[in-house]
């Protein structure tokens, strides 16, 4: 008997096809997500399972799940899963690191771009038909030559980020619960700071730590008070480790100049306070959205499940420590 796959949403078929060569695969859904009782109630009788980052798992929905063996994140960050909770039960979580490294490095530079040289803006005010000529102090915006780029997290994403900004002639300063060897920091072109000195001297601070109980409101009232008035916010990692309702607060009173978000505190909802400010531009959690990268991650997450099933170590197990 072929072991059985669920796949909580369609995703790409390179990913699907390889499932289907030695398992019997349920795509639970293009639309919608399943809801946790429908989870519950299908996963007593599957041996894999392929999550987003939308489906919270945890431990009582995975001891619903004997036969379970191995839970495949369709994403890096894999915060929606007790992964403490997998280990003592024997299941396997993976997810896709790497796959969305450059398509995430590349949306967090479309956010810092569209914010700071007002993009968004200037779109509405042409459709609005406002444009009457070129004007010596329209839409005036901030260039990069010089400016400081913060990097709170230098994994790969991070990283990726700060070889972009090499491009634009920025200085870029990094924090990171570790230190990087002395090689990666030359070749990056990072100076190491403390996380003070990085949120004081940044024009442009971008997060990209994974989100956990260490890093949730990471960024705080406290810190986001210790940035420059002219500088900027970009978060692409996960909302809850930005403050958002400070972050609202202090782009209202020019405490911050701006802020590009792809990530939210209460996904999908938007603070109601940043959908009235011009200074922001949101994006729907598209980091890994590109063509390419959503079929890298299928066919990392199928092959995940694969070998797991097969008994060989995946290509990315995630533990808890
Ligand atoms: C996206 O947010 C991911 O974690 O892959
Ligand atoms: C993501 O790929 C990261 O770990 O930075």
């Amino acid at each position: 008997k072929q072991p059985r796959v669920l796949v909580t949403r369609e995703i790409p078929e390179a990913g699907l096809s390889i499932l289907r060569q030695c398992c019997e695969v349920t795509v639970f859904s293009s639309e919608q997500q399943p809801t946790r009782e429908q989870l519950a109630a299908l996963l007593p009788t599957y041996d894999a399972l392929l999550t987003m980052l939308t489906d919270p798992i945890d431990r009582e929905l995975m001891a619903t799940a004997p036969q379970l063996r191995v839970i495949s994140n369709y994403a890096v960050g894999y915060n929606n899963i007790d992964i403490q909770a997998a280990e003592e039960l024997g299941i396997a979580v993976t997810n896709t690191p790497g796959a969305m490294t450059d398509a995430t490095a590349d949306i967090a530079w479309a956010l810092l771009m569209a914010v700071t040289r007002r993009i968004v803006e200037g779109d509405a005010y042409v459709r609005a038909g406002k444009w009457t000529g070129w004007a010596p102090s329209l839409l005036l915006g901030m260039e990069y030559g010089g400016k400081t780029l913060g990097i709170i997290g230098a994994g790969r994403i991070g990283l990726a980020i700060a070889k972009r900004a090499r491009a634009f002639d920025m200085n870029v300063v990094y924090y990171n619960r570790r230190r990087l060897d002395e090689a990666t920091e030359q070749q990056y072109g990072l100076s190491y700071v403390d996380l003070d000195t990085l949120v004081r001297s940044s024009d442009i601070l971008s997060v990209n730590v994974p989100y956990s109980a260490e890093s949730h409101h990471l960024l705080n009232a406290d810190l986001l008070a210790r940035m420059k008035p002219t500088a900027y916010l970009i978060n692409t990692a996960r909302g809850a480790i930005v403050e958002e309702a400070a972050l609202v607060e202090a782009l209202r009173t020019g405490q911050l100049a701006g802020a590009g978000l792809d990530v939210f505190e209460k996904e999908p909802e938007v603070h109601p306070g940043l959908l009235e400010l011009p200074n922001v531009v949101l994006a729907p959690h598209l980091g890994s959205s590109t063509v390419e990268t959503r079929d890298r991650m299928a066919v990392l997450a199928a092959e995940n499940i694969v070998r797991v099933l097969r008994g060989e170590p995946p290509h990315s197990l995630v533990t808890s420590n």
